[in-house]
């Protein structure tokens, strides 16, 4: 690996399910001056007081005041961006509006380098989802601002392999797709120490990363379940939950359960560049075995 030709670097969001895991890798990295950005008013948060206890400086934000933006972000060659836009309702699913004064202050400091909060499925134009079209279109304004970009494609989060429709407590897994459709999926630590490597790899540069720990079918995935619970699951398919949700036909499906499907029907990625990083991710069955399940994570909808 390449000596990286950055030096501090922003995390916004850095004390959620995946801004802190990035963050960490930052730190075990040990080359970069981190800053992370919280949002306003200023709070108690055990992740946070972790991070700074380890040298990371906070600063708190209005994400809405260009101003207090820029003020923040001065010196800085790389903006990580890990905010969530389904953390509230105001917010729900618009990744454009929530990242756009960052975007815009992150220009007018001259940060070298954007990454924008993506870590998720490989999507295009006409994939039709607010959440999506919304992540796509500050793709268009990253592009039309002169800085570099690199936009980091993960598959699902194995942490989060449950809320992709395996109900633990009740040993439900409801199907949103046939049950031979595969996802990929990586780890939130190995999620971490791809956007840092992302940094010394010339080809991500201006570019996607599609990364993964493993790929497996909806069925294999119900079977490691069965195993980890030593139980047989009930098995509900659904599969009109999308078509319900957009013609609101009862039972109406909420917004998240639209989320969910949508990211069910679009859970692989079309190649993988994990050859070009030094490391080999943990596959999804390595999750099971974890008896440190590190992360706790905040299930959203
Ligand atoms: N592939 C997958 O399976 C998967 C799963 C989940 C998420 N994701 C993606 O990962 C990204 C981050 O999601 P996440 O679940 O990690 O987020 P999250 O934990 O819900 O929130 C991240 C952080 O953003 C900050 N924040 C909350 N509301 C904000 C707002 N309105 N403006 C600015 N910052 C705000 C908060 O930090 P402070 O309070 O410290 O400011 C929060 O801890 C998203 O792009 C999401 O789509 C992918």
């Amino acid at each position: 690996m390449t000596i990286s030709r950055f030096e501090t670097v922003v995390i916004a969001g850095a004390t959620g399910n995946i801004g802190y895991p990035i963050t960490e890798a930052f730190l075990n990295d040990g080359s970069y001056k981190i800053k992370i950005l919280r949002k306003k008013p200023e709070n108690k948060n055990e992740r946070s007081e972790l991070l700074a206890s380890k040298g990371v400086e906070i600063v708190y934000v209005d994400y809405n005041q260009k101003d207090d933006l820029v003020k923040a972000l001065k010196g800085t060659d790389v903006i990580v961006s890990a905010v969530s836009a389904f953390s509230s309702k105001k917010t729900s699913g618009d990744f454009y509006n929530i990242q756009l004064p960052l975007l815009e202050a992150a220009k007018e400091v001259g940060v070298k380098r954007f990454i924008p909060s993506e870590f998720g499925g490989e999507y295009s134009p006409g994939h039709s989802h607010t959440f999506v079209d919304s992540k796509l279109q500050i793709r268009e304004e990253l592009e039309k601002s002169g800085m570099e970009y690199t936009y980091i494609s993960t598959g699902a989060f194995q942490e989060f392999i449950e809320w992709l429709g395996f109900d633990v407590k009740n040993k439900i897994a409801t199907f949103y797709v046939d049950g031979n459709s595969k996802v990929h999926s990586t780890s939130l630590a190995d999620v971490g120490k791809y956007t840092v490597e992302s940094l010394r790899l010339p080809e991500a540069r201006n570019a996607t990363v599609r990364v993964a720990g493993s790929i497996e079918t909806f069925n294999e995935i119900l079977q490691m379940f069965e195993k980890a619970t030593d139980s047989k699951w009930k098995v509900i398919e659904d599969r009109e939950v999308r078509h319900r949700f957009r013609n609101q036909i009862e039972p109406i499906p909420s917004f998240m359960d639209d989320v969910k499907a949508f990211a069910c029907e679009n859970g692989t990625l079309s190649k993988l560049d994990n050859d070009k990083f030094s490391f080999t991710p943990r596959p999804l069955a390595e999750y099971f075995n974890a008896v440190d399940k590190k992360y706790e994570i905040k299930i959203w909808g």
